[in-house]
């Protein structure tokens, strides 16, 4: 440990936000994050994945971790910060937080405690959310890895079945052989975390963030993962229609999904048009097989990982299957949010937790487990400027079995609108045109989500101008078909939700 930059953290972080850093407990294990990329809570029920679920067992697993933002800027940007999107007044793509408050991020704290951090793949969200330079060289000690056949990733390269043209489909088996490179990203990305993993000579502990690209669309994998996932074997959402009462302003057109050149070819009416079910069942299985295709990959990078490296799996957040009418991302509804979430420490018991958390909480966390002692300090709102401070919790006490020890139990997320009116900008307007901000909790029972009026240069709410509320009752709906929010025999629920989520985002 470098004695001066550790006087440095201790200095900054003790005399401004009396937190205190210590490394008197420091082990210093070798810690392995692995980003999927938008891939969402999946059940064995839709498709088992051994090599994930391998991992799950010998795990800490949550099974309700959810994503602050359906959309990965501002998802991954809060996860390396600690931070809410609306700390870094980041909701879109086109801006780098250092430029609001220079915080430190995770990778960048585990190098100031004499770490070397890498990062493999797509771990920040490249270009200007993260400088163009993932954050290089405050976070990484390295220079960041891109696979070099990323940039092939939407080219034409789908062979279509009906028109026999290489298309830029939503769906597309390739063979990799053919593929430019003959490879894929995912691959790449695999081939170097592997050489970093196999470093012998190495005198300090190593922070290796890899990210992989899929589920994320085109649904680009190779073909044999197909026949892992028979059609006959995939099923339909049980909701494939928008939920009674919803509000306009919770849809998304889902313009990514229509644009490309397969379903493009379907003709689907704009905003509100529905997927066919064959091409429902279809693109099911494709998400299916491209995770298989990443959990495959997951499998070999573990062969190479030490069973003293503590591992931290998750996603940068969910994705809409067709549930309620929707596909991809860019909402908050439940599977747009809920992401996988694993935690592998050694010395800890694998278990399963229900208790909702957030992906704010794995930078507190890590933070816990290595020893660099942070007693619990929320950040004092939006406006704090502290180069760090946390909007999540450590979730050790919980890992420990020791929930009352545990005050928060529910998870906060959040997504921005142009309007009520679903328009080709709704899934990612851009910071200028947001009017409405959809504020969502989650508690083990119920989400709660109000829309508000969102001051886009003040980045201020007005909880008086309300353009839609949800209440969806997961016990009965787990699918939030059904918005119960004029219910009289909900009243309290809401009132109680609803002043819970505004203290929170909105502390007086
Ligand atoms: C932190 O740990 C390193 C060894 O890992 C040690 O050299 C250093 O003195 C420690 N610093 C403090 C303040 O305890
Ligand atoms: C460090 O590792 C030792 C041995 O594995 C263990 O007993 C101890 O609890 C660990 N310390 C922390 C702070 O995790
Ligand atoms: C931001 O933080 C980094 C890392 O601690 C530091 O090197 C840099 O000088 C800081 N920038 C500003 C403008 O304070
Ligand atoms: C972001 O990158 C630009 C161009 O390389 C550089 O001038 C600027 O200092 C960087 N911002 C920060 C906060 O480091
Ligand atoms: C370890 O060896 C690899 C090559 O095998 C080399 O690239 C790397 O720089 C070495 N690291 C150290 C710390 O010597
Ligand atoms: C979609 O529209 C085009 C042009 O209007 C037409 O040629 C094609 O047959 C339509 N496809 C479907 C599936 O309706
Ligand atoms: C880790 O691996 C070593 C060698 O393979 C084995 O002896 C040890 O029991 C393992 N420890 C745990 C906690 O699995
Ligand atoms: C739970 O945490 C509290 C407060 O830190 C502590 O007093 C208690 O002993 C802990 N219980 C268990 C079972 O660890
Ligand atoms: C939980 O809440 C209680 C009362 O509000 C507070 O005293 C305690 O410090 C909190 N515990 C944690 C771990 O935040
Ligand atoms: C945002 O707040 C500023 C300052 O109060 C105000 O001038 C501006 O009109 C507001 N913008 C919107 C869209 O309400």
């Amino acid at each position: 440990m470098n004695m001066l930059i550790f006087l440095k953290v201790l200095f900054c972080v003790d005399i401004v936000y009396s937190i205190t850093l210590t490394n008197n407990s420091i082990n210093k294990s070798n810690v392995l994050i692995i980003f999927v990329d938008d891939m969402r809570h999946l059940t064995e029920k839709e498709v088992y994945l051994p090599n994930i679920q391998k991992l799950a067992r010998e795990s800490i697993q949550f099974r309700n971790a959810f994503a602050q933002q359906s959309l990965c800027a501002p998802s991954r940007n809060s996860i390396l910060t600690g931070r809410r999107p609306d700390a870094l007044h980041l909701y879109d793509f086109y801006s780098y937080w250092r430029d609001v408050g220079n915080f430190s991020t995770m990778p960048q704290i585990f190098k100031e405690f004499g770490y070397d951090t890498y990062s493999v793949g797509k771990v920040f969200h490249p270009g200007k959310s993260s400088n163009f330079t993932d954050d290089y060289p405050y976070s990484w000690t390295y220079i960041p890895y891109h696979p070099p056949s990323e940039k092939y990733k939407n080219s034409a390269v789908c062979k279509d079945k009906k028109t026999k043209r290489l298309q830029k489909n939503l769906i597309c088996p390739i063979t990799v052989k053919t593929q430019p490179g003959s490879t894929l990203p995912d691959i790449e990305t695999l081939k170097y975390s592997i050489d970093i993993l196999n470093q012998r000579n190495r005198s300090k502990p190593f922070l290796l963030a890899v990210g992989f690209h899929k589920p994320h669309i085109p649904l680009k994998y190779p073909h044999q993962y197909l026949k892992r996932v028979p059609l006959s074997n995939v099923t339909p959402p049980n909701k494939p229609y928008m939920p009674i009462e919803m509000p306009l302003v919770a849809w998304h057109p889902w313009s990514d999904v229509r644009h490309r050149d397969d379903i493009k070819a379907l003709n689907i009416s704009f905003p509100f048009g529905t997927m066919p079910t064959k091409w429902s069942l279809k693109i099911r299985q494709s998400y299916y097989a491209a995770s298989l295709y990443v959990d495959d990959l997951i499998g070999q990078l573990m062969g190479h990982v030490d069973n003293d490296t503590i591992v931290v799996l998750t996603s940068d957040h969910g994705w809409s299957l067709g549930e309620n009418g929707l596909w991809a991302k860019y909402s908050n509804f439940d599977v747009a949010l809920k992401v996988p979430l694993i935690f592998r420490i050694p010395g800890f018991h694998p278990k399963s937790i229900t208790t909702p958390v957030e992906l704010l909480d794995i930078f507190p966390t890590l933070v816990d487990i290595v020893g660099l002692t942070i007693p619990t300090h929320k950040c004092r709102g939006f406006n704090d400027k502290s180069t760090l401070c946390f909007d999540g919790t450590s979730l050790v006490s919980l890992m420990r079995n020791n929930a009352s020890t545990v005050n928060k139990s529910f998870a906060i997320s959040q997504y921005p609108r142009p309007g009520v009116y679903p328009t080709i900008n709704s899934d990612k307007p851009r910071l200028k045109h947001i009017k409405i901000m959809g504020y969502s909790i989650r508690t083990k029972r119920y989400r709660y989500t109000e829309w508000i009026s969102f001051n886009n240069t003040q980045f201020t709410r007005n909880w008086d101008e309300i353009y839609g509320i949800e209440l969806y009752n997961h016990i009965l709906d787990d699918e939030e078909s059904d918005n119960l929010h004029l219910e009289a025999k909900y009243t309290h629920v809401r009132q109680k939700l609803s002043r819970l989520l505004r203290q929170h985002i909105d502390p007086k």
